[in-house]
This record gives structure tokens, C-alpha cells and sequence, in this order.
């Protein structure tokens, strides 16, 4: 159903006169990025994984399809490396840094002069294993743990980070703290240390507490901001929320829902972006769900748009064979704008439309 039909392929091949500019084939679409710049956003971008690491496999015949995407058009200017930041990879064993994985992705965006953000200093998930192998860290050594990892993972990037998530998912979703080896060791005051370190090493990064089901006002937005006005009420510096927006189809949050929600972070004096965004869908794909995907996609980038203070948005990877989902929820899946068959979702033209229809009053990054 993905596959062109004939007579779309007609029509692209047909003079630009006499072409009906039917969505998918209108000679004249500009990409997402360069939309979401003349709407007052500072990009629209999607993270992507090093050649090696990619979700699905034997698709290597994909690569230059994708990469012509990825980095030569105008539809992203922005990327996050999905993995290869993660401590699993960059201190895999006390003391032992790798950046290998993690500047693959970097130096393209650097090579493709896209904006970068930097993905995650700590979390608790895709930690290297000894950290929570030892299970009787004092306070000081773990102390001595954070600050050696931020510092030296900070300083491989330094000055080449739009952003860095420099806590990843510390909330569970009452708005309690996450029981993390971090967590249980020393409280919250390894966010703290975290920050504090990241603000030290990279004066320029934007430092973003990062987590997901931020999307709609709730108990676990309310820990987020309880997280940022410690911080400030400390001194120390957290620039942005990064709300990661794994979102359901068929359950997504309303514009006004991710408007309020936004809107409860930017008023602390923060920015906001918008991740991870991807919406899952039950597979397969049928018309009635590729509808609420749109819808869905339409409303949580027209919030950001809408809202002075929400600077861009990510979509983790483009292209569904490369998603994480289908890996995670099964049974879900195609939750990203490129099919398998690089037909494009329904849901692209939602964001086309959400990006093309609303404008911000202030450049972003003016008014607070
Ligand atoms: C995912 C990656 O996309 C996968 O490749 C990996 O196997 C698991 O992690 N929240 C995050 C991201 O902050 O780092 C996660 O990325 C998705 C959920």
C-alpha cells in the first residue's frame, strides 16, 4: 500500500506546469528544517545512530537513500547520536573512555554543519555494568564517579553541543526519584553534582534535564519542575526540560495538553524541546491510525511551536526500520515519517502543515 502507484509516478515525472501538487509529490515543498526556521524555530532535526548500531539489520542497500536524508536535504538541521554518547559506550569500564562510537555521528553533524545535541550523561539505563555491579559505593566515590564521567565525556565534546540531556529519566511517573544506583547512594544530590560539573566543563552547552510522559501536565511534570527550581534555588545552572514525547497514536496528548504542559516549564525561565519524538502505532498500519498519528505528530509540534520558549524538535530517527520501537513495544510500531518503502507517513504532512501554518511572535531565545 507504501508502493508508489502508477499514477503517481506519472505525475512526478509529468512537467511542473501540468503536475497536480499532490502531497509526496509537490515540486515545490520545502524540508521540515527549513519550515520550522521561517516559524520561528531554531531546528527541526532527528537523532540517528551510528551505520553499525542501527536498529534493523541488512539494510546497509538503504544507507545512501537515508543519508541523502539524513544530511543533505533540508529536512533536519539537527541530530542526536541515539547511543553512542550513553556511559555503556563511553566508560565502559572504570576509568576506560571510548568516544569512538559517539563522534561517528558527531563529526557528520559537524561535517553537515547541523546542529548537535548531546545525549546522555547520566542515566540509569544503558549504564556501563560495573557501575552498578559494586554495591557498596560510599557517598565520596561516588561522588568522585559522576564528576570524572561528566567532566570527561563533556570535554570530548566541548564546544560542539547545542545541548547536553545532562540527567536522563530520573523520575518515575508519581513525580517520586528514580531508586537508581545514583539515587540510592546519594539522593538528589547527584543532579546537582551532575549539573554543577556539566555547567564547569562546557560553559556554552545548554545543560537539559531530559525525560519522558512530560507531554501533558501530571505528576511526573511537577517532580521535572520541583528538579529545576532546586536547581536554580542552588545556583546552578539548568538551561532547558527536554521532553522526549515517545508518544501512543491512538492516546496522544491534545495541542492544549502539550501547550500547558510546556508552558509549566518555560515559566521558570527554561527552554523546551521537544527530544525524542516518535508515535507509536498498533501495527499494522491501517488508515484510521495513520490519521491519529498525524494528528498526534500535528499537535505536539504545533504546541512547540506556539509556545515562546520551546525552541525545536527532535524525532529519534526518520526512517521506521531504524526505530527503537518495534524492539520495546511489541506489537507497535511505524512511529516515525519515512516508511520502510521511504513513501512518506501521512504524518509528515502534519508536521509540514503544523510547521508551515504557525509562526512565533519572538525569535526564539529573545524573550526570557
Ligand atoms: C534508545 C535507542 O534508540 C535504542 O537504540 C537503544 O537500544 C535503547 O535506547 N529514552 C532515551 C533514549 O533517552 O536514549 C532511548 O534510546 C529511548 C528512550
Amino acid at each position: 500500500m507504501h508502493l508508489p502507484t502508477a499514477a503517481s509516478l506519472l505525475l512526478s515525472a509529468l512537467p511542473l506546469a501540468v503536475a497536480t501538487p499532490t502531497p509526496g509529490h509537490g515540486h515545490k515543498e520545502k524540508g521540515l528544517n527549513t519550515y520550522a526556521k521561517e516559524a520561528g524555530l531554531k531546528y527541526f532535526g532527528a537523532a540517528t545512530d551510528s551505520p553499525g548500531f542501527r536498529e534493523r539489520a541488512g539494510y546497509e542497500a538503504q544507507y545512501p537513500k537515508y543519508d541523502q536524508i539524513m544530511w543533505k536535504s533540508d529536512e533536519f538541521g539537527q541530530t542526536t547520536p541515539t547511543n553512542g554518547q550513553k556511559w555503556l559506550f563511553t566508560e565502559p569500564q572504570q576509568g576506560v573512555f571510548n568516544y569512538t562510537e559517539g563522534n561517528i555521528v558527531t563529526s557528520l553533524a559537524k561535517k553537515h554543519g547541523k546542529y548537535l545535541r548531546c545525549h546522555a550523561l547520566v542515566w540509569h539505563s544503558q549504564l556501563a555494568p560495573w557501575v552498578e555491579a559494586k554495591t557498596d559505593w560510599t557517598k565520596d566515590e561516588l561522588r568522585a564517579v559522576i564528576v570524572n564521567h561528566v567532566t570527561r565525556v563533556a570535554k570530548a565534546w566541548k564546544g560542539q553541543c547545542y545541548a547536553w540531556d545532562v540527567v536522563n529519566e530520573a523520575l518515575e511517573e508519581d513525580g517520586s526519584y528514580r531508586k537508581s544506583v545514583f539515587y540510592n547512594v546519594l539522593g538528589e544530590e547527584y543532579i546537582k553534582l551532575a549539573f554543577a560539573t556539566a555547567a564547569k566543563v562546557d560553559p556554552k552547552a545548554k545543560l537539559y534535564y531530559n525525560d519522558y510522559n512530560l507531554e501533558w501536565p501530571h505528576a511526573k511534570t511537577e517532580g521535572t519542575q520541583r528538579i529545576v527550581k532546586m536547581l536554580q534555588k542552588a545556583k546552578i545552572r539548568i538551561d532547558g526540560v527536554g521532553l522526549q514525547a515517545h508518544l501512543i497514536a491512538e492516546q496522544a496528548p491534545t495541542l492544549d495538553q502539550h501547550i500547558d504542559a510546556i508552558k509549566g516549564f518555560t515559566k521558570l525561565g527554561v527552554e523546551v524541546a521537544l527530544t525524542e519524538l516518535d508515535i507509536r502505532l498498533q501495527v499494522p498500519a491501517n488508515a484510521t491510525n495513520l490519521a491519529q498519528q498525524k494528528e498526534a505528530y500535528k499537535n505536539a509540534v504545533g504546541a512547540c511551536v506556539q509556545v515562546k520558549g520551546c525552541i525545536g524538535v527532535t524525532i529519534w530517527d526518520f526512517y521506521d526500520p531504524f526505530s527503537w520501537v518495534p524492539y520495546v513495544f511489541p506489537g507497535e510500531g511505524a512511529p516515525l515519517l519515512w516508511f520502510e518503502d521511504w513513501s512518506k507517513h501521512p504524518a509528515y504532512y502534519g508536521v509540514q502543515e503544523a510547521l508551515k501554518n504557525g509562526t512565533k511572535k519572538g525569535k526564539p531565545g529573545k524573550w526570557w
